[in-house]
């Protein structure tokens, strides 16, 4: 059994026309103030590149990862800011820019560490948020598109490194033909 992308969520055209709306929202909010944009690696890469050029205020591009590792066979989130990027978030306000909002665990722990190494203001902006039991509340403030709680690749999302590159989101289903 392998794992292939098959029904379309959405398309490259809706994608694009959302990012643009979602932009303005940020641009609406944030009213020329400079920001720190925090980019999730890797899955936030294409999203973040289509997202960034539509904002208008000053800016500086920090891109971090969240490891994952079990601690009493708890999956525990590790954010891993670059030593060199910390100036550019102490004290700052951050805009975190992710691919996806599933148990929230990823962006409560991101949050949590950003404020910690002293940005004064953490607002979350995830392109998608799946209709899955939240355990981890992290409040988001810009949201692209609720979808249901299926895997999903494409437009920066993978399975096993592949299909990043697709131009829509397209649900993964199991595939007894491959
Ligand atoms: P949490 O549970 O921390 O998960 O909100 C967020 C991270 O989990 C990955 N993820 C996915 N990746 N298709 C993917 O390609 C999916 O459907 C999916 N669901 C969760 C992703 O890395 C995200 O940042």
């Amino acid at each position: 059994m392998e794992a292939e992308p098959t029904r379309i969520l959405l398309d490259s055209g809706k994608i694009a026309s959302r990012v643009r709306e979602l932009a303005e929202e940020i641009n609406d909010t944030y009213l020329g103030e400079p920001l720190t944009i925090v980019g999730v690696l890797d899955g936030c890469l294409i999203f973040l590149a289509d997202l960034v050029r539509r904002l208008r205020m000053p800016m500086e591009l920090v891109l971090v990862r969240v490891k994952t590792y079990l601690d009493a066979d708890t999956p525990q989130k590790k954010p891993v800011i670059p030593p060199d990027d910390l100036a550019r978030v102490a004290g700052g306000r951050v805009l975190v820019v992710d691919d996806i909002y599933d148990t929230g665990a990823t962006l409560a722990a991101l949050k949590l560490e950003l404020l910690r190494v002293g940005a004064i203001d953490v607002k979350l902006c995830v392109l998608l948020e799946k209709d899955a039991p939240h355990k981890h509340e992290a409040t988001l403030d810009f949201r692209g598109f609720a979808i249901p709680d299926v895997f999903v690749v494409g437009y920066g999302l993978d399975y096993a490194g592949r299909y990043r590159n697709l131009p829509h989101i397209a649900e993964l289903e199991q595939s007894a033909n491959l």
